[in-house]
């Protein structure tokens, strides 16, 4: 009995998501988390680990139930329509997470309660006042001295004073054990940078926190005290454990793999699972996660890609072009995990061109042509092997373990990369060892040897590549003449492809795709490329006439989370005075352009007849600066 719980215990792996807040759909920074965890947990299932996966959605806050009012639907409703645009894109993309949480979900909201009763029974909860400043986007609680120009110091958007009874949280007694635990444990926050930034936030002291919100209603009640909910954040931690049943009589999942292996998260939730959540569980007797890791942003232009922000990247539209094994390869191979990554389409393109087309699909295009050439479609028998062969071989197996260093060391990147050292030295020992040739010189032999030296390099390579493109692999094995696919990482080395098994070629792995064709052939749009342009309500505050220019105007405008500066070319329809005050449309996320010198960011829409008359948009009735147009 024991022995065996020992087994399984050595042999878990549980690895977690943020659970995201479903105010806004799926989008390439979720996304990229996401296919990041689930890489994780494919490998570690390969390598016959008792894996868990978990994600999920964090639904509660005063930010969700805004959003749902705002395009007029109860919380509720929103939060259900939005859950399965999420499960929807995470099926697409191949996720194979074990466990979809919600926050709404009785299951969840019954251990947050009981956790709450345990805090407070246990004295770590006192009732108190605060007063100060609040960022709703990011449901985070910022002292005056920590605001950036007045604003949130994370999004850089308006906060708002808040004054309500609260209970707090007794943060600032864990100040000593973090510090000593972090320092004890150096895997304990990844990487390193991160561990720093986490160390000398807990050396400046830590202070109590609020833990529970009396003027938001869309929450969990606070058992003890139900004018009260429980804050967004301590709710969603909790997550973590609610979802193996902690507190809970079937909790069995709890015992079986808490802690946590990874807690997988992007940079700006580093202080909530790095400080607040590991002092929760300290105040709950319960061990900590072995790693938070923190990943970090993608950007365009080097700005943190976002939904305010208005250039959102969608991974359907990527995966509509290119399939869902490009977006998955590019998110993981372009950048190591931790690192800030740009997002370009070209890149996108160039990734998909070279390492996955020319690469990859030409080598397993070549390997069924030939055998199907020269050995009926079938495996051949091998001879004895020779230079060329064992010089595959060794480069093979120090890629494998290469691989393994490179998971261990959490950076798929280089596991990647370390894999396509194997397909390029496939595509060398081809050209090299050029079978073709061998026909004709009569050196069957030989012949046989190098189709089977590549046949076998491909099954090995489809197992490596399972974690990460899991379709490709499939289809790789699908050609190499499976029928029932072989996916563990023992058959790296206890398994050979068995001689005389039949190939079969399938469809071109990555067929060409053509940006610019593309976008060329239609003059429609789609409603996704209408939806890129962030059309918003915008308060002209200021005008003036620019020197030297009779038709541009100097606007300043305020967009409800920002004011900017636009030029616009309406002079002369309209005098300074008589835009002061009007409500006018503007593209709000129009790449920034200078002109005469002056720095325009954002475009009026207006319209023009035939007859040369010219009128700008504004709106029927009153809205607020910043609301958005569709
Ligand atoms: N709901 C909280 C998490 C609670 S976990 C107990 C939350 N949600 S979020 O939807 O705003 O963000 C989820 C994750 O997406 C964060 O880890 C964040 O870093 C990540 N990303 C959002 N935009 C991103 C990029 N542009 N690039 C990479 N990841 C980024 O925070």
């Amino acid at each position: 009995m024991m022995k065996g719980a020992r087994k399984v215990a050595k042999n878990k792996f549980y690895i977690t998501t943020p659970i995201y807040y479903s105010n806004s759909e799926p989008h390439i920074g979720t996304a990229y988390c996401t296919v990041v965890a689930d890489t994780f947990a494919r490998y570690y299932r390969l390598r016959d680990y008792d894996v868990f996966f978990l994600t999920g959605l964090d639904e509660h806050g005063p930010k969700l139930a805004r959003s749902a009012e705002e395009r007029g639907y109860t919380p509720k409703e929103f939060v259900d329509m939005m859950a399965e645009k999420f499960i929807k894109t995470w099926e697409r993309i191949g996720i194979t997470n074990d466990d979809f949480i919600r926050t709404t979900q009785e299951r969840h909201e019954i251990v947050v309660q009981r956790v709450f009763q345990k805090l407070y029974e246990k004295g770590y909860l006192y009732k108190g006042s605060y007063a100060g400043w609040y960022c709703t986007p990011c449901e985070t609680y910022w002292g005056e001295d920590e605001l950036k120009e007045g604003k949130c110091p994370n999004c850089e958007r308006p906060v708002e004073w808040l004054e309500e009874e609260t209970y707090y949280f007794k943060l600032s007694l864990f100040s000593e054990p973090l510090l000593k635990y972090i320092e004890e444990h150096p895997e304990f926050v990844f990487p390193e940078s991160r561990r720093n930034e986490v160390i000398s936030f807990i050396k400046q002291g830590l202070k109590d926190i609020s833990a529970t919100r009396s003027t938001v209603k869309w929450g969990v009640l606070v058992p003890f005290d139900p004018k009260h909910t429980v804050y967004v954040w301590f709710d969603a931690l909790i997550n973590y454990i609610s979802a193996l049943g902690y507190l809970r009589e079937d909790n069995e999942r709890f015992d079986r793999y808490w802690p946590a292996d990874i807690h997988l998260i992007g940079k700006d939730i580093l202080r909530f699972h790095a400080v607040i959540w590991p002092a929760i569980l300290m105040a709950l007797d319960l061990p900590l996660p072995k790693t938070i890791l923190a990943h970090g942003f993608w950007t365009i232009k080097g700005g943190k890609i976002s939904k305010s922000k208005g250039n959102r990247v969608d991974p359907h539209e990527l995966m509509d072009l290119y399939g869902v094994d490009a977006l998955r390869y590019f998110l993981l191979r372009e950048v190591p995990l931790g690192l800030d990554g740009e997002y370009s389409e070209s890149s996108f393109h160039r990734r998909y061109q070279s390492d996955l087309a020319n690469d990859l699909g030409n080598l397993l295009n070549r390997v069924i042509t030939v055998t199907e050439k020269y050995t009926e479609g079938k495996v051949p028998e091998p001879s004895l092997h020779g230079e060329r062969e064992r010089e595959l071989l060794d480069i093979i197996e120090n890629s494998i373990k290469k691989v393994e260093s490179s998971m261990e060391n959490l950076n798929p990147a280089s596991a990647l990369t370390s894999i396509w050292e194997i397909v390029q030295s496939a595509n060398r020992y081809i050209d090299q060892s050029a079978p073709w040739n061998l026909e004709k010189m009569g050196k069957r032999d030989l012949l046989n040897t190098v189709i089977y030296t590549l046949l076998e390099t491909l099954r090995k390579l489809s197992i490596l590549l399972y974690p990460f493109i899991p379709d490709t692999a499939e289809k790789i094995q699908e050609q190499l003449g499976y029928k029932d696919k072989q996916f563990a990482w023992d058959l790296l080395w206890n398994a050979k492809i068995p001689v005389g098994q039949r190939v079969q070629k399938g469809k071109v792995l990555f067929p060409k795709v053509d940006i610019k064709e593309e976008k060329e052939e239609t003059s429609l749009v789609n409603i996704n490329d209408f939806q890129k342009l962030d059309l918003r309500v915008a308060k002209v505050l200021s005008a003036r006439k620019i020197e030297n220019s009779d038709k541009l105007l100097l606007l300043e405008i305020d967009l409800g989370f920002e004011k900017r500066q636009i030029v616009a070319g309406i002079a002369q329809f309209y005098s300074p005075e008589e835009l002061i005050g009007k409500k006018i449309i503007v593209i709000a996320n129009l790449e920034p352009a200078k002109i005469k010198g002056y720095l325009s960011y954002g475009m009026l829409l207006a319209g023009k007849d035939e007859k040369g008359n010219l009128s700008i948009l504004t709106v029927d009735k009153d809205l607020s600066p910043g609301a958005k147009v569709s």
